[in-house]
């Protein structure tokens, strides 16, 4: 039994934020942002959130994937900035579209949270739990950065991505995750602070930081070591991948992975130039943009890869 993709979608904020708008706010410009990320602009929330942008996505994926909301009986999101601690953003689209037969629960993996709830949805289908799957990874990054520094800031964008996943004879056919938790600390971003009858604090809002030199050098060593690990897992080699579609986090990882693989850049697809780095919600968007253009066929192969806070990765090998 495997777990084919048999729909996505995708819901980006309406906001167009470009390079030169933020030179505009900070001490910045086009010029420092394009050529060290190849991000050109983002999209940030004003009235959407979490939520809002995952039902969005959801709904889109149903519609591709030419299912009812009852037909769904697990709905996993991978995130890191959810509306509430309780609900979880799962549950709040599992209400909104009436997907009464599913149990729904969030993962947090950070840029890695979609493979990771795609992997575990496939567990579930494996194990005979569930058959039918709503996968979203979503973010509203806007929310926990420090619009004052700019190192951060500028990288990241809002958006979620989704997929519609079932048992089927094909789908995934191999996967690889992992985490390196000694590295944490290299992008980290600081949750509430203890308060209580017995520690006062000060309450400080907490915002993400980051060594990028750090968080480089792990992704252009970890990517490539776990897509090879995936393709011997599934017998297959970089030539018959069709796409490699991974997490968007910087032009210079994705060329730099490229060339590690010894594979053309032409097979990596690239969304981070309009949507900057929406850390869980990169692959869905990516995906299902490929998918959406028509250049999937039923039996490519394709790469999916995330990696990123914890530090976590994993990359899936799936047969469309
Ligand atoms: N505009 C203008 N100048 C800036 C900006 C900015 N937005 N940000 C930083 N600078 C300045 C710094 O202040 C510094 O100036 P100084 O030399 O006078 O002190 C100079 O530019 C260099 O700063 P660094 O932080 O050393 O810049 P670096 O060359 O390392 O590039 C970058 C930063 C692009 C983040 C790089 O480290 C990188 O590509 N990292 C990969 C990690 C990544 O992409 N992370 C994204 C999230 S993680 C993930 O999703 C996996």
């Amino acid at each position: 039994m495997r777990t084919r993709v048999i729909g996505t979608g995708r819901c980006l904020p309406e906001t167009v934020v470009t390079n030169d708008d933020l030179s505009k706010i900070m001490d910045t410009s086009d010029e420092w942002i394009s050529s060290r990320t190849g991000i050109k602009e983002r999209r940030l929330v004003k009235t959407e959130n979490t939520a809002s942008m995952s039902v969005y996505a959801a709904q889109e994926a149903i519609k591709d994937a030419g299912i009812q909301p009852e037909d769904i009986d697990l709905i996993i999101v991978g995130t890191l900035t959810g509306d509430y601690v309780t609900p979880s953003t799962a549950c709040e689209v599992q209400a909104a579209i009436g997907a009464v037969h599913a149990m729904a629960f969030d993962v947090n993996a950070a840029c890695t949270g979609f493979i990771v709830a795609l992997n575990t949805a496939h567990m579930y289908i494996q194990a005979g739990i569930c058959r039918t799957a709503l996968i979203i990874g979503a973010e509203t990054l806007s929310k926990i950065m420090d619009w004052d520094d700019r190192g951060t800031c500028v990288l990241f964008g809002d958006g979620a991505g989704a997929a519609i996943v079932q048992s089927a004879d094909t789908g995934i056919l191999g996967l690889v995750q992992g985490a390196d938790g000694t590295k944490g600390m290299s992008l980290a971003c600081q949750d509430r602070d203890n308060h209580n009858p017995l520690v006062q604090s000060d309450r400080q809002l907490h915002y993400t930081s980051m060594n990028g030199q750090e968080v480089y050098k792990f992704a252009v060593t970890k990517v490539p070591e776990c897509i090879h690990q995936v393709l011997d897992q599934a017998n297959l080699t970089t030539e018959d991948v069709k796409y490699f579609i991974l997490h968007q986090a910087n032009i210079r990882i994705i060329q730099s992975v490229a060339k590690r693989l010894k594979v053309s850049e032409d097979k990596f697809p690239i969304s981070l130039d309009h949507y900057g780095n929406i850390s869980a919600a990169s692959v869905p968007i990516l995906l299902d943009e490929v998918n959406k253009k028509g250049l999937l066929q039923r039996g490519d192969k394709i790469v999916i890869s995330g990696f990123g806070g914890g530090l976590t990765w994993g990359a899936d090998v799936i047969e469309w």
